[in-house]
């Protein structure tokens, strides 16, 4: 293959460098482009053929299925490494040394502390408020008491920031959930380990010991591990592009959680059990909502399918699928929501509307049913993906600052009006 493309505009060729992947991914460079053709830019609305910058982070073929943190495989790290493990590697490039996670835990621990005052913001939220639009608003507000993580240049510095929002995120979670049910708000038990923590802080109960269920613990663990990255999505952009402004950490992760939230991006895990609720509720009219999801005119769509990059199964929903039908079976729980679900599967992958545009499961589709069999609140599926991702966004927004890459401003195409004259108000 050649290492430049050539454009040619009115007869004019212009050559442009091409930069190769590690993958074999091959992109034109077109840093130079309006400066070299006097003014012309590209436009690709939704960025489906755009890529924002160079990552060692995470690669996924959507074509293959494929998906890999730091080279490892989705398979192997949901099989055999825990999820503090995989935020270590994200963010740090390797998987730790049993010393090294140590003192990464032990430095998450120290920082999971939240100022008191947070709860009077907490406190100022109707309990009817989305859960997500919570986190985002507690996210943001940690920046206010914590002065020293907004400007961070220094590697140290933003250790320091990366081990405070571990520490804190999932707090802040637990402290959303149990607002809302009207329970007391605690720290649980910095001697557990970090996902059998986040959940004796979100179901323990007043006076009453909390029981570790090892099923609930290896199911969570899981889940945050299939989360945790995703290369350049929606919400990962958003925090990239907030903060190459050079806006803190925290700034920037509550506005990938406010990204996030959309129905089309991590909201469809609960807009699936909804929809799936929904069709249950009509009497498992499965081919209703099919025809409802093919339907032009209906603005519905079939939650939990299609994805914007693969075009095949997304490799997390097969391994979330497994999963799914083993805690439901450890947890004795018999979900009639689960059998809709696979009947929905079992249809779009016959169907041609479905198989002719590649529409698949998508990570969103079997997660909430676990989420549901765990017992954590529809609304709340959302922010478990957030907690999930964290590690994603903080190694993705670290890169981007320690590349000390521009900040990120696109161009556009204006097609509003040229140029008129002033019409005073008692001539119009
Ligand atoms: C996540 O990007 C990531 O990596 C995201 C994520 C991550 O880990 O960060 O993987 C997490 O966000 C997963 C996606 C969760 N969203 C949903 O499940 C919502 C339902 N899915 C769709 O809204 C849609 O598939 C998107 C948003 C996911 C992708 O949309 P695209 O890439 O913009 O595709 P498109 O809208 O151009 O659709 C192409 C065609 C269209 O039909 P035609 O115009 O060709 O006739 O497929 C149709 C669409 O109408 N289509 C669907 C559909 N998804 C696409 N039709 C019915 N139901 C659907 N779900």
């Amino acid at each position: 293959m050649a290492n430049t493309a050539t454009i040619e505009i009115d007869g004019k060729r212009f050559e442009f460098p091409l930069v190769k992947g590690s993958e074999n991914e091959v992109a034109i460079d077109i840093s130079k482009l309006r400066s070299s053709t006097n003014g012309i830019i590209t436009i690709d609305p939704g960025f489906k053929n755009t890529g924002s910058c160079e990552s060692a982070i995470t690669f996924l073929d959507g074509e293959k299925g494929i998906l890999r943190y730091r080279g490892y495989s989705i398979e192997t790290l949901a099989e055999k490494v825990d999820f503090l493990e995989v935020a270590y590697l994200l963010i740090f490039g390797e998987l730790p040394t049993k010393s090294q996670n140590d003192k990464f835990h032990a430095d998450i621990i120290a920082e999971s502390h939240v100022d008191e005052d947070i709860k009077k913001i907490l406190d100022a939220f109707p309990k009817t408020a989305h859960p997500m639009g919570i986190m985002s608003s507690l996210t943001s507000a940690l920046t206010a008491f914590n002065a020293t993580s907004v400007n961070v240049d220094s590697e140290e510095d933003m250790y320091k920031s990366v081990v405070k929002l571990l520490g804190k995120l999932p707090v802040l979670l637990a402290w959303t959930l149990r607002k809302k049910q009207g329970l007391p708000l605690d720290y649980g038990d910095n001697s557990l380990g970090y996902v059998e923590n986040l959940l004796k802080m979100m179901f323990s109960k007043p006076n009453s010991e909390y029981v570790q269920d090892q099923v609930l613990v290896d199911a969570l663990d899981k889940l945050l591990i299939l989360h945790a990255d995703h290369e350049q999505n929606c919400s990962t952009s958003t925090v990239r592009i907030v903060g190459s402004s050079h806006a803190g950490l925290f700034a920037s992760i509550s506005a990938g959680i406010s990204a996030l939230w959309g129905p089309l991006h991590g909201g469809a895990n609960q807009a699936v059990l909804e929809m799936l609720e929904d069709i249950q509720a009509d009497g498992g009219d499965t081919k209703k909502y099919m025809a409802k999801a093919k339907d032009k005119n209906d603005p519905f769509r079939l939650m939990g399918f299609g994805h914007r990059v693969y075009k095949n199964f997304d490799p997390r929903a097969k391994i979330i699928k497994k999963a799914a039908d083993q805690v439901l079976h450890d947890l004795g729980v018999n979900d009639p929501i689960l059998e809709i679900a696979k009947a929905l599967e079992k249809e779009a992958l016959e169907d041609p509307y479905f198989v002719d545009r590649k529409l698949y499961p998508n990570v969103d589709f079997y997660s909430g049913i676990i989420y549901r069999a765990m017992g954590i609140p529809t609304d709340m599926f959302t922010v478990m993906f957030a907690v999930g991702r964290l590690p994603g966004w903080i190694a993705q927004w670290r890169e981007m600052r320690l590349r000390k890459e521009p900040i990120g401003r696109p161009r556009q195409v204006y097609t509003g009006e040229t140029e008129r004259n002033y019409v005073p108000v008692e001539e119009r």
